[in-house]
């Protein structure tokens, strides 16, 4: 059986981009499914629960605070993950899916990126911090991502979202990093943003 507790739905618009659906700090499979048909109306949705337990709160890898990971958990994780698509892409028949993760989901889809490039077409990384300090000389191969962060976000410091854009790009991903007036909650602009966005991508 597949590695992750996951809901799939299957979409009803033909050759639209299957997303990987990754949640937040104690969410579970469920949560975005409402936010991936909105911004991808018909795509295939694979949205896994995070497999590590922080006080009953599922995530996608450990950490030893706030902000400061455990970042063998992070490759580890990130490459499991990873695994998971793959299988997923078998039993379910989809192309290799557009990560839409928050905050810690996109933190591991960032790592995802980072860790096996193959695994996704591409990201949308809502208020997403820079996964591992050394990662390794990945080519994402002009792969789109949009990265939204949060200027008055507590969670992330503005300069560590731009240093996780320059890391991707550097990577060779065409990445499109935009600053919204907002926290690290989501708001209606970063639906609309995220929407239109991928319409462009594709
Ligand atoms: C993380 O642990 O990935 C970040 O601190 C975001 C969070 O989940 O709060």
């Amino acid at each position: 059986d597949l590695l992750f507790t996951h809901r799939f739905e299957p979409g009803d618009r033909s050759g639209a981009t299957p997303l990987l659906l990754l949640h937040g700090t104690g969410g579970d499979e469920n949560d975005l499914l409402q936010l991936g048909a909105m911004i991808s109306s018909g795509s295939p949705l694979l949205s896994p629960r995070g497999r590590v337990l922080e006080n009953g709160m599922p995530r996608f890898f450990s950490r030893l605070a706030e902000g400061v990971f455990d970042e063998e958990d992070v490759r580890h994780r990130a490459l499991e993950l990873g695994e998971f698509v793959q299988h997923a892409r078998k039993r379910y028949g989809i192309d290799a899916p557009l990560a839409v993760g928050y905050s810690n989901g996109a933190n591991i889809a960032a790592a995802l990126l980072l860790m096996d490039p193959h695994a996704l077409s591409g990201a949308i990384l809502l208020r997403a911090m820079v996964p591992l300090t050394d990662p390794p000389a990945a080519r994402l191969h002009g792969k789109p991502v949009l990265i939204l962060s949060g200027r008055q976000d507590p969670i992330v410091p503005a300069d560590n979202a731009g240093a996780l854009a320059a890391m991707l790009s550097a990577a060779g991903a065409n990445v499109d990093h935009r600053i919204l007036p907002e926290g690290h909650q989501l708001s209606q602009a970063d639906l609309g943003l995220a929407r239109t966005w991928l319409a462009e991508a594709k």
